[in-house]
């Protein structure tokens, strides 16, 4: 269930000849300085005229497509309808004939751009969904009708076989990656530059970015400077200033989503060995360990993933390339001590989600609750969401996925607010409810 392999082929879907052959940026930017669009110059090709054919008959069917692509730079560049969708569609009867267009149509113009986004963690979106056990026990409107989790995820690549058993069953829209921050169809820089264009996805329950970063100093500031209060060359960084500097599509940060970072099978150097232990007790709740604290499985997804950073290397690479961002603005010593102080919180609240792991593992142990079928082990599965069997472990999975998130992304997004209430406090919180509803199961065990 949690295998990747094959989740990815790589293979194009293009055929090479296709449209303008294999120069074809600089084709497409000649036509354009001829003054493509609708004007076909003498000596117009085929892909030319068919292209003007779905401008015309598409500016009935669907006028604000066609507006909304006259904005775009494709416009002016001569990139038309026929340049991406490809597929032998000509009018009302012939709809189902259209290809998919995926990430890898985009690259085969902006192969930069292509090739950093698939190196990145928003290539493995679909795949790490997928690879959820919670996944498989919703209703698929959620995930490949792209109304719950899949609405977000989508925009990691699919391998072809995949994208095969959606379109069979009726998929067909969805999978282009690219259009995740420069929406279709006016595909424009500047939209993609504003914090924005992050904020559909990277908000709400597990990971508010979005509602961190906009009321942060940095997050005022940037906008101050868009209603003019500010000048607008006034320093304050957006989510792409630190995330994708100089338009690196390559995201990935140090510590992740999950925030658990190893060297190989021991702690990362300098760590205490109180930290260590409660990382370990974390790792054995994601199933990455089992009870014994021997690797699963489910290491090897998380490491092909990239789901953590394994090694004491890669952490660090992420992190250089954080604190050069930060750089931009702030001293070097400044930006380290603050990074340090959000990794300082992640010790933290290890050790109380820890406890919590511990109390409900506890109850395991002593028989007070049965192994559900779906676990490997008799031991808490984070990974099973709020589908786990019982109302402690649904505690136990708000705490690490709404809480523990909070209080660190809070810290590491300069929200303060973010990091206490909504994070740090809550988990006490949770901490205490935890203990008491254990008690009270032990109590109560045997009794009915
Ligand atoms: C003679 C009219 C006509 C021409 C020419 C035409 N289309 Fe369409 N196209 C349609 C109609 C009608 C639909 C269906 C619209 C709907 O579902 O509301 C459609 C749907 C589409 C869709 C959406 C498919 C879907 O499943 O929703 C795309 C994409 C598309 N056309 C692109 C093109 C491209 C690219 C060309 C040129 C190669 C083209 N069209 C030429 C009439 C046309
Ligand atoms: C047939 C070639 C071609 C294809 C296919 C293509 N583009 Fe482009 N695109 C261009 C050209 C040419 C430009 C203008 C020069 C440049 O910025 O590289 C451009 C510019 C852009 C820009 C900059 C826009 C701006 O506001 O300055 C973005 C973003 C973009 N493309 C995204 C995409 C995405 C996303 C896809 C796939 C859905 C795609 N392109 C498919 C040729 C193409
Ligand atoms: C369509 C939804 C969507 C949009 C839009 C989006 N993201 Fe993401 N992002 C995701 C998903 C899903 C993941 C997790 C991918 C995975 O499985 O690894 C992710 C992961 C990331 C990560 C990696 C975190 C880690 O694990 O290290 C960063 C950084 C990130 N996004 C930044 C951004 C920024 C900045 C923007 C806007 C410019 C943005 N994202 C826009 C959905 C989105
Ligand atoms: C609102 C958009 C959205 C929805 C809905 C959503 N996710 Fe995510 N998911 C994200 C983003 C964004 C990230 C990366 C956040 C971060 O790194 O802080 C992410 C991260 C993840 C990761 C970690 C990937 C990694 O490698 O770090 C997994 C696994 C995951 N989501 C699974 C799910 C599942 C299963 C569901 C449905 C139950 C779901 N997501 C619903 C946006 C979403
Ligand atoms: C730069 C690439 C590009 C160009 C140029 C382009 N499209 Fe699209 N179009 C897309 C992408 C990407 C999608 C979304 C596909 C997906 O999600 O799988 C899309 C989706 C569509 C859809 C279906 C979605 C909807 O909202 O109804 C229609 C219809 C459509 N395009 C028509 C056109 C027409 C007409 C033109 C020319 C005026 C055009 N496209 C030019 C990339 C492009
Ligand atoms: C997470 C959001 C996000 C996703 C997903 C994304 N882009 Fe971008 N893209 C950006 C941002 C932000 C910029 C502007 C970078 C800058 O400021 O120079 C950009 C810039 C571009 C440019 C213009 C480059 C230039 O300097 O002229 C192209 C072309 C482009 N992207 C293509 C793509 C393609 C192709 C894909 C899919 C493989 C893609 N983008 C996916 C956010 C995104
Ligand atoms: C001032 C720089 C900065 C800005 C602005 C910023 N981030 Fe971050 N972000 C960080 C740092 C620092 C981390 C933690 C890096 C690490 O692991 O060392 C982080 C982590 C993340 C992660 C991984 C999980 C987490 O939250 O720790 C995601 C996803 C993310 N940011 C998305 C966003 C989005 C989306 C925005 C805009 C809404 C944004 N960030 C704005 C600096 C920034
Ligand atoms: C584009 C410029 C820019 C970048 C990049 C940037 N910051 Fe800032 N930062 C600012 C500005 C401006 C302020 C507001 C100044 C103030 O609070 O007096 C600020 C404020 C802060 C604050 C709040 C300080 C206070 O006095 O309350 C922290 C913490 C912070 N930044 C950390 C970081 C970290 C860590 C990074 C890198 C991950 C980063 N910043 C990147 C411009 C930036």
């Amino acid at each position: 269930m949690f295998s990747l392999d094959g989740w990815w082929t790589g293979g194009r879907q293009r055929p090479v000849e296709s449209v303008f052959g294999a120069s074809k940026l600089a084709l497409v930017a000649f036509l354009g300085a001829i003054g493509a669009g609708l004007l076909l110059p003498p000596g117009a090709t085929a892909a030319d005229e068919e292209g003007a054919a779905c401008i015309k008959c598409h500016r009935d069917v669907t006028p604000n497509i066609v507006a909304d692509w006259e904005l775009s730079r494709h416009h002016e560049e001569g990139v038309d309808c026929s340049s991406c969708h490809l597929g032998d569609h000509k009018s009302a009867d012939d709809v189902a004939k259209i290809e998919t267009i995926t990430a890898e149509t985009c690259g085969d113009c902006h192969e930069d751009q292509f090739e950093q986004f698939s190196r990145g963690k928003h290539a493995f979106a679909w795949a790490a969904l997928k690879a959820m056990p919670t996944t498989h026990w919703k209703p698929m409107e959620l995930i490949d009708g792209m109304k719950g989790c899949g609405g977000c995820h989508k925009l990691g690549l699919k391998s072809k076989e995949e994208i095969t058993k959606l379109k069979a069953e009726g998929s067909t829209f969805g999978h282009a990656s690219c259009d995740a921050c420069h929406t279709r169809h006016t595909f424009s820089l500047k939209e993609a530059r504003e914090p924005e264009a992050c904020a559909t996805c990277h908000m709400g329950f597990d990971h508010p970015q979005w509602e961190m970063y906009s009321t942060s100093k940095h997050g005022v500031r940037h906008e101050m400077k868009r209603n003019g209060t500010l000048p607008s060359t006034a320093a304050a960084p957006t989510c792409q200033h630190c995330h994708m500097p100089k338009g690196d599509h390559e995201v990935r940060t140090a510590w992740g989503f999950l925030a658990v970072r190893t060297n190989g099978l021991a702690p990362y150097p300098g760590e205490s060995e109180q930290w260590w232990a409660d990382r370990v007790t974390i790792l054995q709740a994601l199933g990455v360990l089992d009870p014994q604290g021997n690797p699963t499985d489910r290491l090897g997804v998380v490491d092909q993933a990239q789901v953590a950073r394994l090694t004491a290397e890669s952490f660090d690479k992420e992190r250089a390339r954080m604190l050069s961002a930060c750089g931009d603005c702030h001293s070097e010593n400044f930006a380290r001590a603050e990074l340090e102080k959000g990794d300082g919180i992640i010790e933290q609240i290890d050790h109380l989600m820890a406890e919590a792991i511990r109390v409900v593992a506890g109850l395991y142990e002593d028989g007070i609750l049965q192994k559900p079928e779906s676990y490997t082990y008799a031991f808490p599965d984070l990974l099973t969401f709020h589908d786990s069997p019982t109302p402690i472990e649904n505690r136990l999975f708000t705490m690490h996925l709404k809480h523990r998130m909070r209080a660190f992304q809070g810290a590491f997004h300069a929200n303060p607010d973010y990091t206490l209430w909504y994070g740090w406090s809550e988990m006490v919180q949770d901490l205490t409810e935890i203990k008491a509803e254990a008690e009270e199961m032990r109590r109560n065990h045997g009794k009915r």
